[in-house]
């Protein structure tokens, strides 16, 4: 297959164009570049010795992307492109709905005119909102109490694409709803490069590995867990990545949501100490209180994935930490100095 990734410059975009590479399709990467760098696609290029074709376009302008467009052929769809920073979408509400909703839209719109049926969707498991069970399935209530915009918009895009299936029952669509996605490809020549300080947990523990932050804030010690930090899914991008080639594959008329997961649960601190035995350096933290939208615990259960399509993760939190941080002492500034 040809297969027109959105946003696929970014840090799931980028390991998942390796993937595809790699199983024998070819890639279209279209990115604005607002939130990555064209340097991680001549690195999957450099990895695979294959090419990528780019093309730079804002998807929220609807006539500049299908004039970027204009010749570029393409049978198949993957949509990682918008905004994802949780608190930045709490101040920024409208932006982060035109964003991401606009997009998808003018994406929609574009395959129904080509007649492109294969769809496959980053999804979240923040659609699930405060978990109800230990573990979630895809049958959990979706769009109940959502925190955040971000979360919301995702909650929203997976009732459009239902929509649009419903209306062109050709579209073949997948929503792939995402834990946690850590760690990088295991040449450490691609991986996560967030802007400024990053949000999420296992880059900015990485930093601090690496001397670039003093310590780790821990958001709370007194959940009902059982080290009293919060437990999450973390799933390596590697084992997300070939989840989407997967779905791909597998991908027929209507809409289908899929967990990825690893179905197993980390503490904060079981991070904090599985990258220290990566990296052989000390992380230093301190407790702080609790981040506010934080929820206690979410784990996937990916069963249908594994049932559906004979796909489950095969790399543990120890991988994920040594892939990391081989990416992050060999680019301590991610791509900034390529
Ligand atoms: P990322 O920011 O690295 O990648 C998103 C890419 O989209 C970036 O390259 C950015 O430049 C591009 N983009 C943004 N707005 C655009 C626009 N208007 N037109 C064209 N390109 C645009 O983020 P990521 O971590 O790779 O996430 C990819 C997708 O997966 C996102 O949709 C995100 O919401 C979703 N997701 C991510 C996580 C996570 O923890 N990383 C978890 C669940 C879901
Ligand atoms: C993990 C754990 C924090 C940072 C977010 C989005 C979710 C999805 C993935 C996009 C939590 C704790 C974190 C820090 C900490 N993204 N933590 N100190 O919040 O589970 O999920 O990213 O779709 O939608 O909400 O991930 O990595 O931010 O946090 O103690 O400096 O680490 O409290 O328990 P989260 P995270």
């Amino acid at each position: 297959m040809r297969v027109l990734l959105t946003g696929g410059a970014g840090y799931i975009g980028s390991h998942t164009a390796l993937a595809l590479l790699e199983s024998g399709n070819e890639v279209v990467a279209l990115d604005d570049l607002s939130n990555s760098s064209r340097e991680s696609l001549h690195r999957v290029e450099e990895l695979t010795g294959k090419t990528v074709d780019f093309v730079e376009a804002d998807l929220t302008d609807a006539a500049a992307t299908r004039q970027s467009l204009e010749g570029v052929e393409f049978d198949a769809v993957i949509h990682f492109a918008g905004l994802k920073a949780v608190g930045e979408s709490v101040a920024q509400p409208t932006r982060y709905y035109r964003t991401n909703i606009d997009s998808t839209l003018t994406l929609l719109d574009l395959m129904r005119e080509r007649g492109v049926t294969r769809l496959v969707f980053s999804s979240s498991a923040t659609v699930y909102g405060d978990p109800l069970t230990d573990r979630i399935a895809e049958t959990h209530q979706v769009g109940v109490g959502l925190t955040n915009p971000y979360g919301w918009s995702k909650a929203m895009i997976e009732q459009i694409i239902a929509d649009a299936a419903h209306a062109w029952p050709e579209l073949a669509a997948v929503n792939l709803r995402y834990f946690n996605p850590v760690g990088a490809h295991p040449s450490g020549r691609i991986g996560e490069d967030p802007d400024g300080i990053p949000n999420n947990l296992m880059p900015f523990v990485a930093q601090v590995a690496v001397g670039r932050r003093e310590r780790l804030s821990v958001f709370g010690d007194d959940y009902p867990t059982p080290d009293g930090t919060g437990v999450r899914d973390y799933i390596h991008v590697m084992d997300l990545a070939e989840g989407h080639v997967v779905a791909l594959e597998h991908a027929k008329p209507g809409v289908r949501s899929v967990n990825l997961g690893s179905g197993e649960g980390s503490s904060v601190l079981e991070v904090v100490r599985a990258f220290e035995r990566a990296s052989g350096r000390e992380v230093p933290f301190s407790i702080e209180p609790r981040r506010a939208g934080d929820v206690a615990s979410v784990i996937a259960d990916p069963s249908l994935a594994l049932s559906e399509w004979g796909w489950r993760t095969t790399r543990s939190l120890d991988d994920a930490c040594r892939d990391a941080w081989a990416w992050q002492q060999s680019n301590p500034q991610g791509y900034a100095n390529a």
